[in-house]
């Protein structure tokens, strides 16, 4: 995926009262700085922030933390948020291979949007859904795992329900044209151009 480059763009999200700077003071501690005892549901690769900004407004009981390995795409999403207060988001600039730095037994729901495929066989550990990533998950979820997956892509949708049932999942539902009632930016293109949406929804007890 091509990025588009962000003068001063850590400068801009650091100013960000959403923007946690250091979140690996948080880990085992987030809800300490939700200040309540709320499910915590972390989206990886947010991008420009639509889909995590959409859930909070929708689900102020639940917190949301957007976790994105760079800078630009949240510039938007520290924009969409100047005017609005809202207490159950919180947004990270982190590297998700990294994520159990951050994160110990204290997440109830993860959504991977429109991650990015890696198509080539010898990146498949860079794939969200690959074994790699799916290990560093583990150590994150408090009591079930559930995982919510929405891809464009078909043989990333494939792949990843193979790689959930080969680490334990059950795959709870699937669907190759799913609509939902939050969109994130690639979503609305997508739609837009005709491409179906595919879905896929898997717990592990
Ligand atoms: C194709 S974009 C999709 C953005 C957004 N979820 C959407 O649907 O509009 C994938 C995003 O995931 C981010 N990303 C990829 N690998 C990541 C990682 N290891 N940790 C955090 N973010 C990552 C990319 O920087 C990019 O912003």
């Amino acid at each position: 995926m091509r990025l588009k480059h962000i003068k001063n763009a850590d400068v801009i999200i650091a100013s960000s009262p959403y923007l946690i700077k250091e979140p690996m003071l948080y880990k085992g501690k987030w809800k300490e700085l939700f200040n309540n005892n709320n499910p915590i549901e972390i989206e990886i690769g947010t991008g420009k922030g639509k889909f995590i900004i959409g859930k909070s407004l929708e689900n102020p009981n639940i917190n949301y933390i957007g976790i994105e390995k760079y800078d630009s795409p949240l510039v938007n999403a520290v924009k969409l948020l100047e005017n609005i207060n809202i207490n159950n988001l919180k947004l990270i600039c982190f590297d998700a291979l990294n994520i159990n730095e951050v994160f110990d037994k204290e997440i109830d729901k993860i959504y991977l949007n429109f991650s990015d495929p890696w198509p080539k066989k010898r990146h498949e550990k860079r794939r969200l859904t690959s074994k790699q990533f799916l290990d560093k998950y583990e150590l994150l979820f408090k009591n079930d795992k559930k995982i919510q997956m929405k891809t464009d892509n078909d043989d990333l949708y494939e792949y990843s329900l193979i790689s959930f049932e080969e680490n334990g999942y059950e795959i709870i539902k699937t669907d190759t044209n799913y609509i939902d009632t939050i969109t994130t930016e690639y979503e609305d293109k997508f739609i837009k151009n005709g491409k179906n949406i595919n879905y896929i929804y898997v717990v592990k007890k």
